[in-house]
């Protein structure tokens, strides 16, 4: 999944914002005690995440794939003060952790965690957004994309994850292959709707920026 050799993403990681010491932990109970910890954004990713918005300064941000609530932590920390993050997450399982560790962050009052399929639950969902983090199923990253667009405020950014799949993107992509055949879909859809500004960051498995005009 990671693209970057180990060294470089080392030496990067060295010259970040170390993790605090609640994301530090969170990171540390997923590798030990959750199944595919891969999954969680990590140091590197998760400081960008934070730093993108802390840049837009959101007021209601929303994040499609929660897992263990790291980069849903890490999303929170540019919220404006009365600011909101949704993430959602299909797997019931995922709730005790997520709630422990919004707790241990403090941020009860700026992340409300939906349990259910992101596509039903999305449109349930009031407002305009300012931040979109797409990090669930790869086979409904175009689902999300067209659930959201019309909703981002201008000044707004669509980030999504795991763009590059591994490097399969560029490989001969089977008929089975749904996953990245969407993938590639996607970047193409993204690159060329003219209401955002695109660019494929190849950090980590490759984090799509789209920024609404
Ligand atoms: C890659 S993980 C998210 C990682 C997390 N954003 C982070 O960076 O730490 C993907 C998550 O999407 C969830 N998921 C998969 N399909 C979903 C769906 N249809 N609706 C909501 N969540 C879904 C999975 O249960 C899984 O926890």
């Amino acid at each position: 999944m990671n693209l970057l050799s180990e060294e470089i993403e080392a030496y990067a990681a060295l010259f970040t914002e170390d993790e605090s010491p609640v994301l530090a932990e969170l990171n540390r109970e997923t590798q030990a005690h959750i199944i595919q910890p891969r999954m969680l954004s990590g140091h590197l990713q998760g400081r960008l995440l934070s730093l993108f918005s802390k840049l837009v300064k959101p007021k209601l941000i929303l994040e499609i794939g929660s897992f263990t609530g790291y980069s849903a932590l890490c999303l929170a920390e540019g919220l404006q003060p009365d600011g909101l993050l949704h993430t959602i997450d299909i797997d019931e399982e995922r709730e005790t952790i997520i709630t422990k560790y919004i707790k241990k962050a403090q941020a009860e009052n700026k992340i409300c965690l939906h349990i259910g399929d992101a596509n039903s639950i999305i449109p349930k969902i009031k407002g305009t957004f300012d931040l979109v983090f797409i990090d669930a199923d790869k086979v409904n990253y175009i689902n999300y994309f067209n659930l959201v667009a019309n909703r981002i405020n201008a000044g707004g950014l669509i980030i999504a994850d795991n763009v590059l799949w591994s490097g399969n993107v560029l490989k001969p992509i089977n008929q089975q292959d749904e996953e990245t055949q969407i993938l590639t879909r996607y970047v193409r859809l993204v690159k060329n709707d003219k209401r955002f500004q695109s660019v494929l960051l190849p950090i980590r498995d490759g984090l799509m920026i789209a920024f609404k005009r």
